[in-house]
């Protein structure tokens, strides 16, 4: 549903997957990735905190990622930060990995701040992100980007994301936005997400 609706969103917009380099946050075995390489994305690039994600991308879907790194986007060395500037990422993709318990908001304005101005940003997430009962960081932080100057929202599909365990049906959103600029530590301050 993200990848589908990426491809949509950039379409749309009259632009070319084939000339998007991706950054893949929180990439596990590579699922996202097989699917951007199937839209025929230039490049897509993983990350992931742990080690074992990166063996099982290798394993299950060897010929996705071009380079795949293993670290914490909540504390990103020096040198991880060089490596992954190089490859001036104009997209961002997190599937899966928002708002439930994995990857926290700091680690997801970090993804962004790799990613060029202009670029896309497509994730999901459950459907009470947009409801403010929902106060988690993440979809605070959600909710002030998509009303900021930082994103432009293209596309929100509400879909059912899968089943739980009694057969009921989950609903999430898939969200494609584009970023317009870096976001700055005045808003990260703003808003208390400064070392969230
Ligand atoms: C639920 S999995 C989603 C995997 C994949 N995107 C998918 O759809 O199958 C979330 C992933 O986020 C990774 N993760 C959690 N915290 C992270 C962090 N701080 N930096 C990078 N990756 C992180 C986890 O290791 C895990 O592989």
């Amino acid at each position: 549903m993200v990848g589908d609706l990426l491809k949509f969103a950039v379409e749309s917009a009259g632009e070319n997957l084939t000339k998007l380099r991706a950054l893949d946050l929180g990439a596990g075995n590579g699922i996202m990735g097989d699917v951007l390489k199937h839209h025929g994305m230039a490049r897509a690039v993983g990350a992931d905190i742990i080690p074992e994600a990166r063996d099982a991308a290798y394993r299950d879907r060897p010929h996705v990622y071009d380079e795949y790194y293993v670290s914490d986007f909540t504390d990103l060395d020096e040198s991880d930060h060089e490596h992954l500037a190089e490859w001036s990422f104009n997209c961002l993709t997190c599937v899966a990995a928002l708002g439930f318990g994995d990857i926290p908001a700091s680690a997801f304005l970090q993804a962004m701040q790799l990613i060029q101005s202009g670029g896309w940003v497509a994730f999901n997430i459950k459907e009470t992100f947009l409801d403010k009962s929902d106060n988690s960081g993440f979809s605070r932080l959600i909710r002030e980007l998509i009303f900021s100057e930082f994103l432009d929202l293209h596309q929100l599909q509400r879909y059912r994301h899968r089943l739980a365990m009694d057969g009921s049906p989950l609903f999430y959103f898939a969200l494609v936005a584009k970023k317009n600029a870096d976001i700055p530590a005045s808003f990260l301050e703003e808003h208390g997400f400064a070392g969230a």
